[in-house]
């Protein structure tokens, strides 16, 4: 028996036992030899490059696993979604203000276009716009660290979430290009508070870790207009689950992420620790992770499973 889901309008065509697809994918994306791992946050450097994990959570509550899913490891740009979620909250429409929700067309760390727009980032998944998300958190919340790590924990129903403090050490002494993006946002009076408060929200932020499983159940919300399969929970309006998505798929691969639609077609957030998720709507969430990054800083074995796996399923939302 297989199950029928409707995604996106279309049907999909799901085994109702997704492992042997899964391992036989895993193997394949163990021979993808491409890229290497990022160094230029010296923690994440040290991290095993054979590493390679496949999680789909679907909205029935399984979580059908392969590989080393129940490692931790850090989940770097994918908590960019976590703060946007809590800022998008806090701060209503206004947010968009400060904030664009363009493609960048430039690589994750870019300061080039900051200038040229006034300080006003592209979107809210390249590190300036991240930046930009952490100030909303430092000069909303009394305590913005706990209360992202509290929705973390809640949303996936475990409190294994925690926070590297080598990796976030390692980000507050080599960030000095988030730093310029920091200061050139304040200089023209879009940061609020405290730049170095600011900063060191992002840098922690960026080092919370997570397994495969945990992430793809503490996004499920997102491929569920807005409510936690697990709770029942409204973590956000329909409306904002769907914002959120358009801006995974526009932007949550950077510079790929027009290749990513036309070859996917998933709405996705990549990290530099090569952890990627994948949101395919009224089904569940694919989350893969791999750490050898390719020339965009996304993982070359991750985005493989998750190609894989959406052409196989028929996943695409286009
Ligand atoms: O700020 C940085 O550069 C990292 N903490 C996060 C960048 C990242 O994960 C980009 N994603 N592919």
């Amino acid at each position: 028996m297989s199950k029928d889901v409707i995604s996106g309008g279309q049907s999909i065509h799901a085994p109702d036992n997704l492992k042997p697809l899964l391992e036989k994918i895993l193997q394949q994306a163990l021979s993808v030899n491409e890229g290497k791992v990022a160094d230029y946050i010296p923690a994440l450097a040290e991290v095993n490059p054979e590493y390679c994990a496949l999680t789909v959570a679907t909205l029935d509550g399984n979580v059908t696993s392969v590989g080393d899913t129940t490692t931790p490891f850090s989940i770097q740009s994918i908590s960019k979604i976590f703060g946007l979620m809590l800022a998008m909250e806090r701060l209503g429409d206004p947010l968009w203000d400060r904030v664009q929700m363009e493609p960048s067309g430039q690589p994750f760390n870019s300061i080039v276009q900051l200038e040229w727009e006034k300080g006003i980032p592209r979107n809210p998944m390249i590190n300036a716009g991240a930046i930009l998300v952490s100030d909303v958190l430092v000069s909303h919340y009394s305590a913005s660290k706990s209360a992202l790590l509290s929705m973390v924990r809640s949303l996936c129903g475990s409190d294994n979430v925690c926070v590297d403090s080598r990796v976030h050490e390692s980000e507050r002494e080599h960030g000095s290009r988030n730093s310029a993006l920091a200061y050139l946002m304040k200089s023209f009076g879009n940061i609020e508070s405290d730049v170095e408060e600011v900063l060191d929200h992002y840098f922690w932020q960026c080092a919370l870790t997570m397994t495969t499983e945990d992430l793809a159940r503490s996004l499920a919300f997102l491929a569920n207009r807005g409510v936690c399969p697990r709770t029942g929970a409204q973590i956000t309006s329909h409306r904002d689950a769907q914002r959120v998505n358009a801006l995974l798929s526009t932007s949550g691969m950077y510079d790929q992420s027009g290749q990513f639609a036309f070859t996917v077609g998933l709405p996705a957030k990549s990290g530099v620790g090569g952890g990627i998720i994948a949101i395919v709507p009224d089904y569940g969430v694919i989350c893969a992770w791999s750490p050898p990054l390719n020339a965009f800083g996304n993982s070359a074995r991750s985005m493989f499973m998750i190609r894989e796996l959406a052409n196989k399923l028929g996943l695409s939302v286009y």
